[in-house]
């Protein structure tokens, strides 16, 4: 399928590389594709950044059949421009459609179409330190019906948004709530997706936690409220008397990108990941025993984000004195190294754009 473009007569102003926060501001242009059932995907085409035209009636305002992925651009020193493992999130984009009664995707197709975009909005790729061009590609339902079925017309769009980092205090630790009172996902249900919904649900706990000072949630299984799952945002990882820990991927949590190419650094460099269930109170036991000694988050918006505190009920515990860990600078100087060619990417994630 060929991607026909139309540029635009009027190109905005570019935002000041060193305010960019996350999601403020979006690139030029974007991608769509339109699928109708009997004729499969079709019309790929690169259009001035603009508003859909929506039926009021349209099926995701209503039961909310979306999915996404998030992924980035990066510049490198050269000049040139890199994503990381974009096959990655173009495959899991395919999980969450499966999941969503969503028709998949040609993930090689899609890789394409991100290329073409990025290549046309790439003056749009930020050059100061710690920036990047994050990539939304999204597929949501657009039949006018408002009974409860899956769709059978549907529009996949990819939007840019050039970006700083996705706390507000860049690298310095995060607190985080421990989750008692909601539950984001069960095993059979949509956790492992990137569904649209599933950060709907996940905001009351957030606006909660934020008013005694969290930024985020730790999310606890649904069942039993027991075990370790993830973070709005990221996947979590713990150092506990020595041993590196996250949870493993039981269902309910999101298989990130950024938590494999985790796990494979650490392996590559001798440390012993284990990849398991961890509950909370073996998590509290071990703060109290002073064997907690690193917590760190992973995800392509978060990076490597070090946890400083976490909060279960009425124990705060500081994790580190609330300063970064020595494996968790590490892995973000390793990873941001891979991610803005500043180190060889002996691990052939990255792929240039061009
Ligand atoms: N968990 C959730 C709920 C997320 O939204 C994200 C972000 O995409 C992650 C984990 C991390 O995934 P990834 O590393 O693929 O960005
Ligand atoms: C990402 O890291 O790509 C995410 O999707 C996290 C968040 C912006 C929803």
């Amino acid at each position: 399928m060929e991607i026909k473009i139309t540029r635009t007569t009027s190109p905005k102003q570019k935002p000041d590389q060193k305010a960019l926060g996350f999601g403020k501001y979006y690139t030029d242009h974007m991608f769509i594709m339109n699928y109708d059932e009997g004729e499969g995907w079709h019309d790929a085409r690169i259009v001035p950044y603009g508003p859909f035209q929506l039926d009021p009636a349209a099926m995701v305002l209503h039961y909310a059949q979306e999915v996404f992925e998030g992924l980035k651009a990066y510049r490198r020193a050269d000049g040139e421009i890199q994503l990381f493992r974009p096959e990655k999130n173009m495959a899991r984009l395919n999980v969450s459609c499966d999941r969503l009664c969503i028709p998949k995707i040609d993930e090689e197709f899609a890789i394409k179409a991100i290329k073409a975009l990025v290549d046309v909005d790439s003056d749009w790729v930020p050059t100061e330190e710690g920036t990047s061009l994050y990539i939304r590609p999204y597929i949501f339902a657009v039949d006018p019906q408002v009974g409860v079925h899956p769709a059978k017309h549907l529009i996949f769009a990819i939007i840019l948004s050039p970006v700083g980092a996705y706390y507000p205090q860049g690298l310095a630790p995060v607190k985080i709530y421990v989750e008692q009172k909601y539950v984001r996902a069960v095993v059979g249900g949509t956790g492992y997706t990137k569904a649209g919904a599933n950060y709907a649900i996940s905001l009351k706990g957030q606006e909660e936690a934020a008013k005694e000072g969290y930024v985020q949630t730790l999310w606890l299984d649904g069942v039993e409220r027991k075990y370790i799952e993830e973070v709005g945002a990221m996947n979590v990882f713990f150092k506990i008397d020595g041993e590196i820990v996250t949870p493993s991927l039981v269902g309910s949590i999101l298989g990130g990108i950024t938590r494999m190419s985790i796990v494979e650094l650490l392996q590559s460099k001798g440390y012993k990941v284990s990849e398991r269930r961890l509950s909370i109170d073996e998590l509290c036991e071990a703060f109290k025993a002073g064997k907690l000694e690193e917590a760190w988050g992973t995800g392509t918006a978060a990076v490597i984000s070090p946890i400083g505190e976490l909060k279960y009920g009425d124990l705060v515990m500081p994790v580190n004195n609330g300063e970064i860990g020595e494996v968790s600078q590490m892995l973000y100087d390793t990873l941001t190294g891979i991610q803005w060619g500043k180190i060889e990417d002996t691990f052939g994630w990255t792929t240039k754009i061009k």
